[in-house]
This record gives C-alpha cells, structure tokens and sequence, in this order.
C-alpha cells in the first residue's frame, strides 16, 4: 500500500488525531492520506451528508411506533380500487408511466410504510394528503417510492465492450459528453466515467446522470454502493476507481472523488425537453423505455435523440425494441443506433 506520511490538514499538532473530512485513514501504517491517494480505505468522516440524511431519520417522523403492529397492518392492509386509480394517475402525470391495473400489490408494498410512517389510517387518506397544496416533497417522495430503479455495474456488458472500441477508436480525441438519461442510483454512469478514465486519461470528457427519482439522484450523488453484484466490474477498476469502506462502512465501496468530480448528477425527466443539457457524442437510454407505453416512448425517443450529435450513438438495453418507431436512427448492432 502506497501512502504519503504527511500530517492531515486540520491537524495542528502533527499528530493524526481526528480526520479531516477530505482525508482518509490508511489502517496499514495510521498516517492520513488524500481520497485520491492509492490506498483502498477511507473512514467514517468521509461519509457524504445524503448517506446521512438517509440512514438517520428523525423519530418525530414515527408516530407509528407508538401503534401496535397488528392496528398498522390492519389500517393500510387494503388499497382500495379509487386509491388506486388516483395513485395512476398521479404517477403517469409525474413520470409518463401507467402502472398497469394487476398492479395493486406492488403498489401498496412500495407506499405502506410510507403511510404508516405518516401516521395515516389508509391509502386513501394518504392521496389526498399527496394532493394538498404544498406537499411537493411528498409527491416526490411517492415518486421515488414508485420509480424501479434496479441497476448494478457494467450492466449489459456488450455496450462497454463496443464504448471502448470507440474509445480506442473513433472516439479516442477530441471532447467527449456522455450522458445516462435514466441512470438510477448512479452505476451506469459510474461504470462509463471508470471506462473514460480508464481509456481517455487526458480528462477531455464530461458524464451527465440524469433521473427522475431524487432519492436515486442523492445515491448517484454520494458515489458509494454496496459491494455488490461487482462481477461484471473489469479486473482491476475496483482498486482502481474505488474506496473501500471500513468499520461501519465495510461492505460498501466509495467512488474516488476525482471520478465523481466527473459525473454531474441532476434530475431530468425523459418527458421534457433535453435542450438545456446540451448535445451528447453518446446516450446511454437503458431498461427505462421497456415501462412506457408506443406513444410515450415515442417522445421520449424523439427529445432524447435531438440531444445526439449527427453520427452520435444511442444505447437502448437489449430487451428494448424501437420497432415500429419512425426515428432518424440506423441501427449499428444490438441494441445499438446512430443517429442520422
Ligand atoms: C431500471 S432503472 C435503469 C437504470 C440504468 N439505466 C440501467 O440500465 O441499469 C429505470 C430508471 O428510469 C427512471 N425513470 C422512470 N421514469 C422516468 C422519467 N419520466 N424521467 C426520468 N427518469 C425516469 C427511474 O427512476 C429509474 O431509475
């Protein structure tokens, strides 16, 4: 393990005693180093604030905990038919998606400890409590709740594979914009950000994340994902572009700073108008189209391509079909277009 000796910077003393938060503990030899140093640890005060924010909830938010289990469970146990209909159509405003009906199970697991958490006695009290005037960070809450946000790293490996042929290739100079147009948690655009660093070490590259779920955003944000599901991960990347938690934070791995530096993270939703991101080389649009409906995707595919640049690629996952869209798109491989 490789590690500079030098005092942290809120150190006064020349004693490494408490960290600062830009430094990181090496349990090998106690001294402190950079985030960006080579040594694959960091410590607890590292912790970005959303990872905070998240964990920690504050108990006046659980006024369900002075209920007895069984009365909760009996309270919010059925999802009656109108509050289903108003859950719908509250969702397929916000996110263009239309929960099929055979949906209600899904739907109630998602909301239920949200609705015991407020303390409310049915779904149907907690719909109109989304649509009183004010409670927008509510309406974003039942967003979050309701977005499927299932990613992991180097998903669909093939679209690397071809990322670093361009990379190699077409792609190999110049500035590069990148963007992941439903990047969920922050994996997607992580695993581009690890292939750009990897194979365009002149920096000249950008990677926007953009969703519409803020929880998943805060996730994307905080650059630190449970060691997981890593498989697909290329040999050596893990030490490469990754931290890795100890103590309370073993089993979880952190982005390097450098890297997340890169990926600017903002919430966009595929409905509007993608204009103010400006115009990408390549778009990453993966296993978000599969929930629309023909219509939905069809302007969704339409705003998305007028961000690509003549010649520019898009990337669909592979159990998304575009057949029967009329776009200005020429199909390169699997799950792969140009722009025409
Ligand atoms: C299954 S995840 C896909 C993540 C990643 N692209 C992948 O392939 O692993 C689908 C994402 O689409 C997002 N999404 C759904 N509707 C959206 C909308 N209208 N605008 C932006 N994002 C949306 C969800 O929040 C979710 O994070």
């Amino acid at each position: 393990m490789r590690c500079s000796k030098s005092t942290p910077p809120s150190s006064k003393s020349g004693q490494a005693s408490a960290p600062a938060c830009a430094a990181i503990s090496c349990r090998a030899c106690s001294t402190w180093m950079t985030a960006s140093s080579s040594c694959w640890t960091w410590s607890a005060c590292c912790r970005p604030r959303s990872w905070n924010n998240w964990s920690h909830r504050p108990s006046r938010l659980r006024p369900w905990r002075a209920l007895k289990f069984k009365d909760v469970c009996l309270m919010t146990s059925a999802l009656s038919e109108r509050a289903f209909l108003q859950l719908q159509r509250f969702f397929a405003d916000a996110s263009g998606i239309q929960l099929a009906s055979g949906k209600q199970t899904l739907v109630a697991s998602r909301l239920r400890k949200r609705v015991e958490l407020l303390g409310l006695p049915s779904f149907d009290a907690y719909c109109d409590h989304l649509s009183m005037p004010g409670n927008e960070d509510e309406r974003q809450r039942a967003i979050d709740l309701l977005t499927t946000n299932e990613t992991y790293f180097f998903r669909e490996p093939a679209h690397f594979e071809m990322l670093s042929r361009l990379l190699r290739g077409p792609l190999s100079t110049g500035a590069i914009r990148i963007w992941s147009a439903a990047c969920s948690t922050g994996e997607e655009p992580y695993s581009i950000a690890m292939s750009l660093a990897d194979l365009r070490p002149d920096g000249n590259w950008e990677v926007v994340a953009s969703d519409l779920s803020s929880r998943a955003l805060d996730a994307a944000r905080s650059g630190m994902f449970r060691m997981q599901r890593l498989e697909l991960m290329p040999a050596g990347y893990l030490q490469r572009f990754c931290l890795r938690g100890t103590g309370k934070y073993a089993g979880n791995l952190l982005v390097q700073r450098t890297l997340r530096q890169k990926v600017r993270v903002l919430m966009h939703n595929l409905l509007d108008s993608g204009a103010m991101l400006g115009r990408f080389d390549v778009v990453f649009l993966r296993n978000a189209l599969i929930y629309f409906d023909a219509a939905k995707k069809q302007a969704i595919l339409s705003r998305v391509i007028d961000q690509l640049l003549p010649g520019g690629l898009l990337f669909v996952g592979h159990s998304e079909s575009l057949h029967g869209h009329r776009l200005p798109l020429q199909r390169v491989d699997k799950a792969v277009y140009r722009r025409i």
